[in-house]
């Protein structure tokens, strides 16, 4: 599968490493591509760093990996290309959560318009243990993830399914109204209770006795 990555920066990067290792082809959509080629060089496989059109050209996955208060915009510029293509939205809004209660991955959708297969994922997993989907006590580290397309969700739940997480999910896009704040939340927690020199290392996990 062709994956388009928006962004070069620590999730871009850790995400691209797992799905290159899985034999999908990464395609890193960056604003200065000339000065990020070490990240194709890093990830290794068939991957590249280009345009963000030349990514996502071909592309049947486009993930968002840029700040949330970027991805509005680029939606919205980019409608026309990400309209009927499947949309990851891994970002999180922090301080800038949008008015009326919606959450990110619904303005995105909405900044998309009308064809929009918007999926949010990956939110509440921290970019330093992307490559460490099982913990240092043997559990399963969880991907939450929703959306309203269900054929979209499902590639989704294949691509979070190859990094070797657990894919929760979470139901309909609107569930990502609670996954937005889960993410300061995680980090105030983290800081508190994460245990000294551990570094963001801990993670969310729905169990079900
Ligand atoms: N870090 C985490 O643990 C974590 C966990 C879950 C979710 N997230 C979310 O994932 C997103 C990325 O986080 P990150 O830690 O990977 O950030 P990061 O390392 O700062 O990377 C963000 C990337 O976005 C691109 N970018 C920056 N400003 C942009 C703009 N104005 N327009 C378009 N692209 C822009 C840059 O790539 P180019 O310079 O190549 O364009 C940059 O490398 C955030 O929304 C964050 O909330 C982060």
């Amino acid at each position: 599968m062709k994956i388009a990555i928006i962004g070069t920066g620590k999730m871009a990067t850790g995400l691209g490493r797992a799905w290159s290792k899985a034999g999908h082809n990464v395609m890193f959509g960056s604003r200065d591509p000339a000065a990020r080629q070490d990240v194709a060089r890093e990830v290794g496989g068939v991957s590249q760093v280009v345009t963000h059109d030349q990514a996502m050209s071909g592309a049947e996955v486009v993930v968002l990996t840029t700040p949330y208060i970027d991805v509005e915009p680029f939606a919205r510029e980019h409608a026309d290309r990400l309209r009927g293509k499947v949309v990851v939205d891994i970002t999180n809004p922090f301080d800038s959560v949008p008015a009326g209660g919606v959450s990110g991955p619904e303005v995105t959708a909405k900044a998309i318009g009308q064809g929009a297969r918007v999926v949010a994922a990956f939110k509440t997993n921290f970019a330093g243990v992307l490559d460490q989907p099982v913990d240092a006590s043997g559990v399963q580290r969880d991907v939450f993830y929703c959306g309203d397309d269900v054929v979209a969700k499902e590639i989704v739940r294949r691509l979070i399914d190859v990094t070797g997480f657990r894919p929760v999910d979470c139901g309909a896009l609107k569930a990502a109204r609670a996954l937005d704040p889960m993410v300061p939340l995680m980090i105030e927690m983290d800081r508190r209770l994460g245990g000294k020199g551990l570094g963001r290392r801990s993670h969310w996990k729905f169990v079900t006795p």
